[in-house]
Protein backbone atom coordinates (compact mmCIF):
# COMPACT_ATOMS: atom_id res chain seq x y z
CA UNK A 1 0.00 0.00 0.00
CA UNK A 2 1.31 3.54 -0.78
CA UNK A 3 1.47 6.05 1.68
CA UNK A 4 -1.35 8.69 1.40
CA UNK A 5 -2.22 11.92 3.11
CA UNK A 6 -4.40 14.95 3.11
CA UNK A 7 -3.53 16.06 0.17
CA UNK A 8 -5.48 14.10 -2.03
CA UNK A 9 -8.76 17.50 -1.72
CA UNK A 10 -6.05 19.13 -4.00
CA UNK A 11 -6.27 17.37 -6.66
CA UNK A 12 -10.10 16.32 -6.86
CA UNK A 13 -9.05 14.77 -10.55
CA UNK A 14 -11.95 12.73 -13.16
CA UNK A 15 -11.88 9.49 -12.17
CA UNK A 16 -12.14 7.76 -15.71
CA UNK A 17 -8.31 9.42 -16.17
CA UNK A 18 -5.15 8.21 -15.26
CA UNK A 19 -2.74 11.30 -15.23
CA UNK A 20 0.86 9.65 -15.63
CA UNK A 21 2.16 12.77 -17.48
CA UNK A 22 3.75 15.22 -15.40
CA UNK A 23 7.04 14.87 -16.98
CA UNK A 24 4.83 17.00 -19.81
CA UNK A 25 1.85 19.13 -18.65
CA UNK A 26 0.67 18.70 -14.92
CA UNK A 27 -2.35 19.49 -13.62
CA UNK A 28 -2.73 22.56 -11.54
CA UNK A 29 -3.87 21.29 -7.68
CA UNK A 30 -7.05 23.12 -6.88
CA UNK A 31 -5.43 26.16 -4.83
CA UNK A 32 -3.73 27.47 -8.51
CA UNK A 33 -7.09 27.40 -10.00
CA UNK A 34 -8.92 28.87 -6.86
CA UNK A 35 -5.68 31.77 -7.60
CA UNK A 36 -6.63 32.09 -10.81
CA UNK A 37 -10.40 32.39 -10.06
CA UNK A 38 -10.11 34.97 -7.43
CA UNK A 39 -7.50 37.23 -10.03
CA UNK A 40 -9.91 36.80 -12.77
CA UNK A 41 -12.44 38.26 -10.41
CA UNK A 42 -10.27 40.97 -9.49
CA UNK A 43 -9.97 42.09 -12.61
CA UNK A 44 -12.82 42.39 -13.72
CA UNK A 45 -14.25 44.27 -10.76
CA UNK A 46 -11.40 46.47 -10.60
CA UNK A 47 -8.85 46.02 -13.12
CA UNK A 48 -5.25 46.56 -11.87
CA UNK A 49 -6.70 48.90 -8.81
CA UNK A 50 -4.51 47.18 -6.41
CA UNK A 51 -1.45 46.55 -8.44
CA UNK A 52 0.75 47.17 -5.27
CA UNK A 53 -0.54 43.74 -4.47
CA UNK A 54 0.30 42.21 -7.82
CA UNK A 55 4.30 43.61 -6.96
CA UNK A 56 3.63 42.44 -3.61
CA UNK A 57 3.15 38.59 -5.11
CA UNK A 58 5.88 38.92 -7.91
CA UNK A 59 8.30 39.35 -4.45
CA UNK A 60 6.71 36.34 -2.94
CA UNK A 61 7.28 34.17 -5.90
CA UNK A 62 11.02 35.15 -6.39
CA UNK A 63 11.28 34.20 -2.54
CA UNK A 64 9.13 31.06 -2.86
CA UNK A 65 11.65 30.15 -5.91
CA UNK A 66 14.72 30.91 -3.48
CA UNK A 67 13.49 28.53 -1.13
CA UNK A 68 12.77 26.00 -3.31
CA UNK A 69 16.12 25.64 -5.24
CA UNK A 70 18.33 27.36 -2.28
CA UNK A 71 19.63 30.36 -4.46
CA UNK A 72 21.77 32.48 -2.25
CA UNK A 73 19.63 35.60 -2.33
CA UNK A 74 15.85 36.43 -4.42
CA UNK A 75 18.44 38.62 -6.73
CA UNK A 76 19.75 35.73 -8.38
CA UNK A 77 15.86 34.59 -9.51
CA UNK A 78 14.52 36.33 -12.97
CA UNK A 79 11.18 35.13 -13.62
CA UNK A 80 11.22 34.29 -17.21
CA UNK A 81 8.58 32.44 -20.08
CA UNK A 82 10.38 29.70 -20.41
CA UNK A 83 12.97 27.33 -20.02
CA UNK A 84 14.56 27.40 -23.94
CA UNK A 85 14.16 31.49 -23.30
CA UNK A 86 16.37 31.04 -20.22
CA UNK A 87 18.98 28.46 -22.31
CA UNK A 88 19.15 30.86 -24.93
CA UNK A 89 20.05 33.93 -22.59
CA UNK A 90 22.98 32.08 -21.62
CA UNK A 91 23.38 30.72 -25.20
CA UNK A 92 23.50 34.02 -26.80
CA UNK A 93 25.09 36.16 -23.73
CA UNK A 94 28.61 34.53 -23.15
CA UNK A 95 31.21 35.70 -25.48
CA UNK A 96 32.36 32.57 -27.31
CA UNK A 97 35.42 32.69 -29.64
CA UNK A 98 35.87 30.39 -32.85
CA UNK A 99 37.20 27.14 -31.64
CA UNK A 100 34.80 27.29 -27.80
CA UNK A 101 33.31 23.83 -26.91
CA UNK A 102 30.39 23.62 -25.48
CA UNK A 103 29.36 19.77 -24.01
CA UNK A 104 26.02 18.69 -24.03
CA UNK A 105 24.60 15.16 -23.61
CA UNK A 106 23.22 12.94 -26.61
CA UNK A 107 19.81 12.56 -24.84
CA UNK A 108 18.76 16.42 -24.43
CA UNK A 109 15.60 17.86 -25.12
CA UNK A 110 15.34 20.44 -28.36
CA UNK A 111 15.57 23.19 -25.93
CA UNK A 112 19.17 22.57 -24.43
CA UNK A 113 20.05 21.46 -28.14
CA UNK A 114 18.93 23.85 -30.19
CA UNK A 115 20.80 27.06 -28.38
CA UNK A 116 23.73 25.54 -28.14
CA UNK A 117 23.86 24.59 -32.16
CA UNK A 118 22.72 27.86 -33.03
CA UNK A 119 26.57 29.42 -31.85
CA UNK A 120 27.80 26.76 -34.66
CA UNK A 121 28.25 29.48 -37.30
CA UNK A 122 30.36 31.51 -34.76
CA UNK A 123 32.49 28.38 -34.90
CA UNK A 124 31.44 27.54 -31.42
CA UNK A 125 31.58 23.14 -31.10
CA UNK A 126 29.09 21.40 -29.56
CA UNK A 127 29.69 18.20 -28.61
CA UNK A 128 27.01 15.38 -27.76
CA UNK A 129 28.81 13.41 -24.91
CA UNK A 130 26.90 9.92 -24.65
CA UNK A 131 25.22 9.20 -21.37
CA UNK A 132 24.96 4.97 -22.54
CA UNK A 133 27.52 3.70 -20.25
CA UNK A 134 27.14 2.91 -16.56
CA UNK A 135 29.12 5.79 -14.96
CA UNK A 136 27.61 9.10 -17.65
CA UNK A 137 29.33 11.33 -15.52
CA UNK A 138 32.44 10.08 -16.20
CA UNK A 139 32.26 10.02 -19.91
CA UNK A 140 30.89 14.13 -19.49
CA UNK A 141 34.07 14.74 -17.58
CA UNK A 142 36.90 12.58 -19.51
CA UNK A 143 34.76 14.69 -22.82
CA UNK A 144 35.99 18.09 -20.81
CA UNK A 145 39.63 19.65 -22.29
CA UNK A 146 41.18 22.91 -23.01
CA UNK A 147 38.58 24.37 -24.99
CA UNK A 148 36.05 23.19 -23.44
CA UNK A 149 33.37 26.38 -21.98
CA UNK A 150 30.69 25.31 -20.74
CA UNK A 151 28.83 22.44 -19.77
CA UNK A 152 24.86 22.11 -19.82
CA UNK A 153 22.93 19.13 -18.84
CA UNK A 154 19.58 18.62 -18.11
CA UNK A 155 19.23 17.01 -14.33
CA UNK A 156 17.04 14.74 -15.05
CA UNK A 157 16.63 13.34 -19.00
CA UNK A 158 13.34 13.44 -20.53
CA UNK A 159 12.73 10.60 -22.49
CA UNK A 160 15.06 7.74 -20.47
CA UNK A 161 14.44 9.78 -17.03
CA UNK A 162 18.31 9.02 -16.14
CA UNK A 163 18.75 11.39 -13.22
CA UNK A 164 22.55 12.78 -13.32
CA UNK A 165 24.59 13.28 -9.88
CA UNK A 166 25.17 16.97 -10.43
CA UNK A 167 27.51 17.67 -7.71
CA UNK A 168 29.38 15.70 -9.40
CA UNK A 169 29.48 17.24 -12.48
CA UNK A 170 29.48 21.23 -10.83
CA UNK A 171 32.84 20.04 -8.92
CA UNK A 172 34.37 18.84 -11.97
CA UNK A 173 33.65 21.87 -13.74
CA UNK A 174 34.91 24.20 -11.03
CA UNK A 175 38.01 22.09 -11.51
CA UNK A 176 38.44 22.71 -14.83
CA UNK A 177 37.33 26.77 -15.01
CA UNK A 178 33.79 25.55 -17.13
CA UNK A 179 30.37 26.84 -16.52
CA UNK A 180 27.87 24.95 -15.41
CA UNK A 181 24.47 25.20 -16.74
CA UNK A 182 21.16 22.57 -14.91
CA UNK A 183 18.17 22.01 -17.24
CA UNK A 184 15.92 21.59 -14.01
CA UNK A 185 12.51 21.19 -15.53
CA UNK A 186 12.23 17.56 -14.83
CA UNK A 187 13.47 17.80 -11.08
CA UNK A 188 12.70 20.71 -10.00
CA UNK A 189 8.98 20.38 -7.59
CA UNK A 190 10.08 16.39 -7.73
CA UNK A 191 12.94 16.39 -5.33
CA UNK A 192 15.35 18.93 -3.60
CA UNK A 193 17.22 21.02 -5.78
CA UNK A 194 20.18 22.98 -4.14
CA UNK A 195 22.10 25.49 -6.72
CA UNK A 196 24.58 26.08 -3.99
CA UNK A 197 25.17 22.33 -3.44
CA UNK A 198 25.46 21.64 -7.17
CA UNK A 199 27.50 24.58 -7.42
CA UNK A 200 25.93 25.83 -10.74
CA UNK A 201 26.05 28.97 -12.51
CA UNK A 202 22.79 28.68 -14.28
CA UNK A 203 19.65 26.64 -13.51
CA UNK A 204 16.03 27.17 -15.50
CA UNK A 205 12.71 25.56 -15.26
CA UNK A 206 9.00 25.94 -16.46
CA UNK A 207 6.20 26.03 -14.38
CA UNK A 208 4.42 23.82 -16.21
CA UNK A 209 5.98 20.20 -15.11
CA UNK A 210 6.65 19.38 -11.48
CA UNK A 211 5.85 22.74 -10.18
CA UNK A 212 2.26 22.01 -10.97
CA UNK A 213 1.51 25.66 -12.84
CA UNK A 214 0.93 27.24 -15.82
CA UNK A 215 2.66 26.98 -18.81
CA UNK A 216 4.59 30.33 -20.31
CA UNK A 217 6.62 31.04 -16.34
CA UNK A 218 9.36 29.48 -15.71
CA UNK A 219 12.51 30.61 -13.56
CA UNK A 220 16.40 31.19 -14.45
CA UNK A 221 18.65 30.84 -11.58
CA UNK A 222 21.98 33.12 -12.67
CA UNK A 223 24.68 32.76 -10.25
CA UNK A 224 25.87 36.59 -9.37
CA UNK A 225 29.38 36.37 -10.46
CA UNK A 226 28.13 34.74 -13.20
CA UNK A 227 25.37 38.16 -14.21
CA UNK A 228 27.89 40.19 -15.87
CA UNK A 229 29.04 37.66 -18.32
CA UNK A 230 26.02 37.41 -20.38
CA UNK A 231 25.60 40.37 -22.54
CA UNK A 232 21.84 40.90 -22.76
CA UNK A 233 19.61 40.31 -25.50
CA UNK A 234 16.19 41.43 -24.61
CA UNK A 235 15.54 45.25 -23.54
CA UNK A 236 12.43 47.00 -21.59
CA UNK A 237 11.65 49.40 -19.22
CA UNK A 238 11.42 46.69 -16.47
CA UNK A 239 15.00 45.60 -16.76
CA UNK A 240 16.86 48.44 -15.64
CA UNK A 241 17.82 49.42 -12.09
CA UNK A 242 15.62 52.86 -12.04
CA UNK A 243 12.81 50.64 -12.92
CA UNK A 244 9.82 53.32 -12.81
CA UNK A 245 11.33 56.15 -13.12
CA UNK A 246 10.20 56.22 -16.90
CA UNK A 247 11.54 59.99 -17.85
CA UNK A 248 14.62 58.87 -17.00
CA UNK A 249 16.72 59.29 -20.45
CA UNK A 250 20.12 57.16 -18.90
CA UNK A 251 19.42 53.49 -17.69
CA UNK A 252 22.02 50.77 -16.57
CA UNK A 253 20.45 47.26 -16.19
CA UNK A 254 19.04 46.05 -12.69
CA UNK A 255 21.87 44.91 -10.77
CA UNK A 256 19.78 41.81 -9.95
CA UNK A 257 18.75 38.93 -12.51
CA UNK A 258 15.58 41.03 -12.92
CA UNK A 259 17.75 42.15 -15.85
CA UNK A 260 16.62 39.49 -17.86
CA UNK A 261 12.95 40.64 -17.68
CA UNK A 262 12.62 43.12 -20.38
CA UNK A 263 8.41 43.62 -19.80
CA UNK A 264 5.47 43.62 -18.03
CA UNK A 265 5.51 40.53 -15.96
CA UNK A 266 3.13 37.50 -16.88
CA UNK A 267 0.77 38.42 -13.83
CA UNK A 268 -1.84 35.68 -14.24
CA UNK A 269 0.67 32.77 -14.30
CA UNK A 270 2.40 34.72 -11.48
CA UNK A 271 -0.82 33.97 -9.21
CA UNK A 272 -1.07 30.35 -10.19
CA UNK A 273 2.67 29.35 -9.66
CA UNK A 274 2.81 30.64 -6.37
CA UNK A 275 -0.15 29.01 -5.23
CA UNK A 276 1.47 25.70 -6.71
CA UNK A 277 4.90 26.49 -5.01
CA UNK A 278 2.55 27.38 -1.65
CA UNK A 279 1.49 23.84 -1.52
CA UNK A 280 4.62 22.17 -2.60
CA UNK A 281 6.78 24.32 -0.19
CA UNK A 282 4.37 23.36 2.75
CA UNK A 283 4.96 19.76 1.80
CA UNK A 284 7.93 19.99 1.71
CA UNK A 285 10.66 18.54 -1.13
CA UNK A 286 12.07 15.53 0.54
CA UNK A 287 8.85 14.43 1.70
CA UNK A 288 7.97 15.04 -2.21
CA UNK A 289 10.90 13.35 -3.19
CA UNK A 290 9.85 10.50 -1.12
CA UNK A 291 6.01 9.57 -2.15
CA UNK A 292 7.37 10.16 -5.83
CA UNK A 293 9.73 7.72 -5.45
CA UNK A 294 7.48 4.77 -3.62
CA UNK A 295 5.60 5.44 -7.30
CA UNK A 296 7.93 4.77 -9.67
CA UNK A 297 9.11 1.80 -7.34
CA UNK A 298 5.63 0.64 -7.75
CA UNK A 299 5.51 1.04 -10.95
CA UNK A 300 8.98 -0.28 -12.11
CA UNK A 301 8.09 -3.34 -9.90
CA UNK A 302 4.36 -3.71 -11.17
CA UNK A 303 5.59 -2.91 -15.25
CA UNK A 304 8.48 -5.81 -14.82
CA UNK A 305 5.87 -8.45 -13.61
CA UNK A 306 4.11 -8.10 -16.70
CA UNK A 307 5.53 -10.15 -19.64
CA UNK A 308 7.37 -8.97 -22.60
CA UNK A 309 8.04 -5.62 -20.76
CA UNK A 310 11.54 -4.06 -21.20
CA UNK A 311 12.60 -0.93 -18.77
CA UNK A 312 14.06 1.93 -20.52
CA UNK A 313 14.37 3.91 -17.73
CA UNK A 314 16.93 3.13 -14.88
CA UNK A 315 15.97 1.41 -11.68
CA UNK A 316 18.00 2.36 -9.54
CA UNK A 317 16.38 4.80 -6.78
CA UNK A 318 19.34 7.33 -7.13
CA UNK A 319 19.15 7.55 -10.67
CA UNK A 320 15.65 8.35 -11.35
CA UNK A 321 13.34 10.98 -10.21
CA UNK A 322 9.53 10.75 -11.70
CA UNK A 323 9.65 9.19 -15.03
CA UNK A 324 9.04 5.10 -15.98
CA UNK A 325 9.56 4.70 -19.82
CA UNK A 326 8.95 1.29 -21.06
CA UNK A 327 8.60 -0.59 -24.10
CA UNK A 328 6.84 -3.98 -24.92
CA UNK A 329 7.84 -6.62 -27.21
CA UNK A 330 6.05 -7.45 -30.39
CA UNK A 331 4.41 -4.15 -30.06
CA UNK A 332 4.90 -0.82 -31.95
CA UNK A 333 5.09 2.15 -29.17
CA UNK A 334 2.47 4.87 -31.19
CA UNK A 335 -0.36 2.16 -31.60
CA UNK A 336 0.08 1.42 -27.80
CA UNK A 337 0.00 5.26 -26.81
CA UNK A 338 -3.08 5.79 -29.11
CA UNK A 339 -4.65 3.04 -27.02
CA UNK A 340 -3.63 4.21 -23.74
CA UNK A 341 -4.43 7.63 -24.43
CA UNK A 342 -8.33 6.27 -25.79
CA UNK A 343 -8.58 4.44 -22.69
CA UNK A 344 -8.01 7.35 -20.40
CA UNK A 345 -4.41 6.82 -19.55
CA UNK A 346 -2.72 9.91 -20.13
CA UNK A 347 1.41 9.41 -21.07
CA UNK A 348 3.63 10.12 -23.34
CA UNK A 349 5.85 8.26 -26.32
CA UNK A 350 9.17 9.29 -25.55
CA UNK A 351 12.63 7.64 -26.46
CA UNK A 352 11.08 4.72 -28.09
CA UNK A 353 8.33 3.64 -25.16
CA UNK A 354 6.11 4.70 -23.67
CA UNK A 355 6.68 7.41 -20.39
CA UNK A 356 4.60 7.54 -17.05
CA UNK A 357 5.13 10.23 -14.58
CA UNK A 358 3.37 10.29 -11.73
CA UNK A 359 3.47 12.48 -9.11
CA UNK A 360 3.87 12.82 -5.46
CA UNK A 361 -0.27 12.56 -4.88
CA UNK A 362 -0.54 9.95 -7.79
CA UNK A 363 -2.93 7.71 -5.46
CA UNK A 364 -2.83 4.10 -5.74
CA UNK A 365 -6.11 3.52 -7.43
CA UNK A 366 -4.65 5.74 -10.83
CA UNK A 367 -1.51 3.68 -10.61
CA UNK A 368 -3.41 0.42 -10.51
CA UNK A 369 -6.18 1.52 -12.82
CA UNK A 370 -3.08 2.09 -15.61
CA UNK A 371 -1.47 -1.30 -14.96
CA UNK A 372 -4.76 -3.16 -15.36
CA UNK A 373 -5.87 -1.16 -18.79
CA UNK A 374 -2.41 -1.76 -19.92
CA UNK A 375 -2.81 -5.33 -19.01
CA UNK A 376 -6.02 -5.89 -20.80
CA UNK A 377 -4.68 -3.61 -23.82
CA UNK A 378 -1.60 -6.14 -24.16
CA UNK A 379 -4.17 -9.28 -23.78
CA UNK A 380 -5.96 -8.56 -26.90
CA UNK A 381 -4.61 -10.01 -30.60
CA UNK A 382 -2.25 -6.79 -31.92
CA UNK A 383 -4.75 -6.99 -34.93
CA UNK A 384 -7.87 -5.45 -32.54
CA UNK A 385 -5.38 -3.61 -31.04
CA UNK A 386 -4.58 -1.71 -34.37
CA UNK A 387 -8.33 -0.55 -34.62
C1 LIG B 1 14.45 18.53 -20.24
C2 LIG B 1 13.52 19.55 -20.84
N1 LIG B 1 13.95 20.78 -21.09
C3 LIG B 1 13.15 21.71 -21.62
C4 LIG B 1 11.83 21.44 -21.93
C5 LIG B 1 10.98 22.48 -22.55
O1 LIG B 1 10.89 23.55 -21.72
P1 LIG B 1 10.19 24.92 -22.07
O2 LIG B 1 8.95 24.63 -22.83
O3 LIG B 1 9.97 25.51 -20.73
O4 LIG B 1 11.15 25.71 -22.88
C6 LIG B 1 11.33 20.17 -21.68
C7 LIG B 1 9.93 19.83 -22.01
O5 LIG B 1 9.52 18.73 -22.13
C8 LIG B 1 12.19 19.21 -21.12
O6 LIG B 1 11.76 17.97 -20.84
Amino acid sequence: MLHETHWDDQFPHDPAICYLNHAAVAPWPKCAADAVTAFAQENITQGARDYPRWVRLEHLLRSQLQALMNAPGKDDIALVKNTSEALSFVAMGLDWQAGDEVLISDQEFPSNRIPWQALEPRGVIVRQVSLDGVNPEAALIAAMGPATRLLSISSVQYASGLRMDLPRLGRACREHNILFCVDAIQSLGAEPFDVQAIDCDFAMADGHKWLLGPEGLGVFYCRGEARDKLQLTQFGWHMVEAMGDYDREDWVPANSARRFEPGSPNTLAQHALSASLGLLLSIGATRIQEALQQRTAYLLQSLTAITGIQILSPTQATRRAGIVTFRVAGQDSERLHVLLMKAGVICAQRGGGIRWSPHFYTPQRVLDNALTILRTILAQPTDSNAG
